[in-house]
């Protein structure tokens, strides 16, 4: 079929690569010329394992192409996707102007039938008035556009993994041409036994949010069950353990810490919540987990002035900037966030990230950044472990201890074995769990 996918971001560019990669002519396409350059030379613009070899494989074969020109995109189009932001708004509400735009394009320049497929995180609701742009954008087309809601489960890191071997894949639409329409797109997977689940459009759009929000709720639950067992003496990583054996909860997403980032659940939380408010139930339980989350970066503040008293002249040093390993993505992270809360006391903050460091420094001009763990270790009174890269867990423990001034270990996602942080002679500060002193 021939696609077009408007947008080129995390989710748009992967969706660009595996549609092309099962078969599909793709046409890729972004506002911001400088980026479909830099797409049309094979470069990702942003760390995705994997991403840059899918791209060289699906570029040399022909099936994907990338081009600023809209109009080029949609014109011959089957399907377009819609993958363009919805940032939130200052009162939390995810801003549409985006996805308004992308449909008013679509009207503009469609030749014949089209299922344009929401495949942004949106509210509940949205197709409805993507379908209302269409109308009165092209009322002499309209019997030519289906609307489809198609969310993406994808994470940031495995996105090429969960897009290939997708747990579901959910079509929301209203016609059965649409949906027939979609069975052929996703057609290559479910051979292989994906799952298609198909609803209205409604309950697709709510369902997205609904996941989100839910996995956003377990981080949230063992937070505050963290600050329980810090309290108790209780080991809040054997209550995960406990929890995740009983199948009808799960060990997945269970890992007190730091807390969640990213750009999908702090802003999709919120637009969840503001669209519940706007239909008129008081959906407070997501408040309760926004709320939640932003004590555990305050928790391990707390915990880093406790051991070092004042932070005036002392050096602090973060461990992982992005929000999460194998990216490069630091927008919401939690390392920033309590970086910024030592900074505002006095410490000095060095941070080291395998990937992030660049966008980091960007966000955050006033962070000092070393080219590796040691350098960034080096006179540092007290280490923090803020995101759990692989090879964190390789570290020379020896070299880390004799570059710090103070051997002390603040460890943020419980990565480190106290029993070894004990016999290499760290103070060790793990989150939820009994520290070492
Ligand atoms: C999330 C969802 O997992 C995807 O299914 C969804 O498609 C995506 O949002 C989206 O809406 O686009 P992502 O933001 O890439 O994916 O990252 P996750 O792997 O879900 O992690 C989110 C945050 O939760 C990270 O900061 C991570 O460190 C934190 N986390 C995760 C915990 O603190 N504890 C856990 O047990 C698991």
């Amino acid at each position: 079929m021939k696609v077009a996918v408007i947008g080129t971001g995390h989710v748009g560019l992967i969706t660009s690569a595996t549609m092309a990669y099962l078969g599909h002519d793709v046409i890729g396409n972004d506002l911001d010329e400088e980026k479909i350059v830099t797409l049309q030379r094979g470069q990702a613009p942003f760390f995705e394992p994997g991403l840059t070899e899918l791209l060289e494989e699906t570029l040399g074969s022909g099936k994907l192409r990338f081009s600023f020109d809209s109009q080029e995109a949609i014109r011959d189009a089957d399907v377009v996707f819609i993958c363009v932001g919805t940032p939130p708004k200052a009162s939390g509400e995810a801003n549409l102007i985006a996805v308004e735009s992308a449909a008013k394009d679509v009207a503009r320049y469609a030749s014949g039938r089209v299922v344009v497929v929401e495949k942004s995180t949106v509210p509940a609701g949205t197709s409805a008035r993507v379908r209302r742009t269409l109308e009165r954008e092209r009322p002499d087309f309209i019997d030519k556009f289906s609307v489809v809601s198609n969310p993406e489960f994808l994470r940031e890191g495995s996105g090429i993994r969960d897009s290939l071997e997708p747990d579901r894949i959910l079509v929301g639409a209203e016609s059965p041409e649409a949906f027939e329409v979609m069975r052929a797109i996703y057609a290559p997977l479910v051979e292989k036994g994906a799952k298609l689940v198909e609803t209205n459009i409604e309950t697709a759009e709510l369902s997205k949010h609904a996941c989100n929000a839910f996995l956003a709720m377990k981080i949230s639950y063992m937070n505050a069950l963290a600050r329980m067992c810090e309290r108790s003496g209780g080991d809040v990583d054997s209550v995960a353990e406990v929890m995740g054996s009983d199948e009808r909860i799960g060990r997945s997403f269970l890992n007190a810490g730091l807390g969640y980032g990213g750009y999908c659940f702090p802003k999709d939380l919120q637009a969840f919540e503001r669209l519940a408010s706007r239909l008129g139930y008081d959906f407070g339980l997501l408040k309760e987990v926004e709320r939640i989350n932003d004590e555990a970066v305050d928790a391990t503040a707390d915990k880093i002035i406790d051991v070092l008293w004042n932070l005036d002249g002392k050096r602090v040093t973060l461990l992982g900037l992005s929000f999460k390993p194998d990216t490069d993505d630091v927008r919401f992270a939690p390392a920033l966030a309590l970086g910024r809360k030592l900074q505002a006391e006095g410490a000095t903050v060095v941070g080291y990230d395998p990937q992030a460091m660049a966008n980091a420094k960007s966000e955050m001009p006033e962070l000092e950044v070393a080219s590796d763990p040691y350098t960034a270790a080096a006179g540092s009174h007290c280490l923090v472990l803020c995101t759990e890269w692989a090879e964190f867990k390789t570290l020379d423990l020896d070299r880390l201890k004799q570059a710090m001034a103070y051997p002390l270990v603040v460890d943020g996602r419980n990565m480190f074995e106290p029993e070894e942080m004990e016999k290499r002679g760290f103070s060790y500060y793990p989150t939820g769990r009994s520290p070492i002193v």
